[in-house]
């Protein structure tokens, strides 16, 4: 029999369809809650709102899961390649050689950028944060392949873009690096596979050898695969969002971009390097700054800790951590910061207020520990988590277009503003209650 929910509000019940998942989990369908009972729910940042139905990523934050197309991630980052997980989200089913072979191929015919676009990386001051920078040149791609931005392409236009975002992505980010650092921009090379290229356009130099390390390709493609999907987050769900207005996907990857950016999101991974820098400067001096995070008037959190879905642990964090250890003894480096996270982690896991609260280390707890090992300045961090989220992206943005139950996303409010009242003339109003008046 199918299960129904009901609600009952005043004298009217009404029954609720409830929707199974695969794995089991449930939802109670409001689609006919507004027409039949003018009521709506109200539910802020979407903890119990499911937006979609999905076939890309599983979570169970409870128990750490973490599926890909139903295929554990750490299965994933094991054995898999970037390259092939992308095909994976994006196309739902792991390639065969032949689609791989193909799939890789078109990476390479699109890893240059338009010889134009080179013309705004001049434009921007070096000190503009590179997220700004990829997220203006990934909407600027729109206007240079303007024959690409149907609103709704067909199969082959959107094979074509979602290849063309994966590998030009690279590109721009290390051009903006490049510019950053005022050195010469390196094209990316036939030759080179996805990470080596990227690390190659990075770090080399016309006046420098540089050699790839296989190492620093290897935990880069870990987190790469790690961070690839991870169903509807917020950048996810923006990209859905400015999707379903039939928005293009540049323009809407550009937005999942700049959601990405905030601190609480994919901006986290820089903060936890400042936090553990500024906890170094002041004498590593840990149990002040988890005191600090526990005090109710401080705004200061422990960035890298906490998640919205996952109340157990992060499986991803867990890998990280591991390969971070890996990394940095085969470099032979020795990180301060990696000791402080280290008992910062331990600290924090056995202090009441975090287990109450069942706060973790998250993906961005150690992940910039590999980046700074690796070289790469604190401030693309976060662009690194896009070149990593760049597939899941676009795998949602196809599926959105394609559910027939997709529409324009509207959410409802609570109007909670004064009742209806008349305009007033100037010279008649006797005072203003504006809060912002004396910062004009
Ligand atoms: N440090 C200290 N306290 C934290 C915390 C952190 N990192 N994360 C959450 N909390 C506390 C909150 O203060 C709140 O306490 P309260 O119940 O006493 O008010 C409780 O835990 C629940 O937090 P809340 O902000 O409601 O959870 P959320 O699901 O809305 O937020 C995050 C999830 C990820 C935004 C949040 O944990 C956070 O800000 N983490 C740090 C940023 C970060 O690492 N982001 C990357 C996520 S992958």
């Amino acid at each position: 029999m199918d299960e129904k929910a009901k609600l009952i509000i005043g004298d009217k019940t009404l029954e609720l369809p409830v929707i199974t998942g695969t794995e089991n989990e449930k939802a109670v369908d409001i689609t006919k809650l507004r027409s039949a009972t003018e009521y709506i729910t109200l539910d802020p940042g979407f903890g119990n709102t499911g937006s979609c139905k999905s076939s890309i990523t599983f979570v169970d934050g409870e128990k750490g899961i973490l599926h890909y197309r139903g295929i554990p991630v750490a299965q994933m980052a094991e054995n898999s390649t970037f390259v092939e997980t992308s095909y994976l989200l994006i196309h739902g089913e792991l390639p065969t050689q032949k689609q791989l072979d193909k799939f890789s191929d078109s990476f390479t015919q699109h890893a240059m950028i338009h010889e134009d676009m080179k013309n705004f990386f001049y434009g921007y001051p070096s000190t503009g944060h590179p997220m700004g920078i990829l997220s203006a040149m990934v909407c600027s791609l729109s206007a240079y392949y303007p024959e690409l931005t149907n609103p709704e392409p067909s199969q082959e236009e959107f094979n074509k873009i979602a290849v063309m975002l994966l590998s030009k992505v690279r590109t721009i980010c290390a051009f903006s690096y490049k510019k950053s650092v005022g050195d010469t921009f390196v094209n990316p090379r036939p030759d080179l596979k996805y990470i080596p290229n990227f690390l190659n356009m990075m770090f080399s130099s016309p006046s420098r050898n540089y050699t790839i390390d296989q190492d620093e390709v290897n935990a880069l493609r870990v987190l790469l695969i790690l961070h690839a999907d991870h169903e509807q987050n917020c950048s996810t769900s923006t990209v859905r969002m400015v999707g379903s207005s039939r928005a293009n996907l540049f323009a809407s990857i550009a937005a999942g971009i700049c959601a990405l950016w905030g601190p609480l999101h994919g901006g986290a991974n820089q903060e936890v390097i400042e936090m553990l820098q500024q906890i170094h400067k002041d004498g590593d001096n840990i149990q002040k700054y988890v005191n600090l995070a526990k005090e109710k008037d401080s705004s200061f959190r422990l960035m890298g800790f906490g998640h919205r879905v996952y109340k157990n642990f992060d499986p991803r964090a867990k890998i990280i951590k591991e390969k971070a250890h890996t990394l940095l003894n085969k470099k032979g480096i020795k990180d301060p910061l990696l000791d402080i996270a280290v008992k910062l982690e331990e600290i924090a896991l056995k202090d009441p207020y975090f287990v109450e609260r069942k706060l973790y280390p998250n993906v961005d707890f150690y992940s910039g520990i590999i980046y700074r090992a690796i070289g790469i300045p604190l401030n693309m961090f976060p662009v690194m988590f896009a070149i990593g989220r760049m597939p899941g992206w676009i795998a949602h943005w196809k599926e959105m277009l394609d559910d027939p139950a997709t529409k324009i996303g509207r959410p409802r409010q609570i109007y909670t503003g004064p009742n209806r009242r008349d305009y007033v003339p100037i010279e008649q109003r006797k005072y203003s209650l504006h809060p912002t008046e004396n910062s004009f």
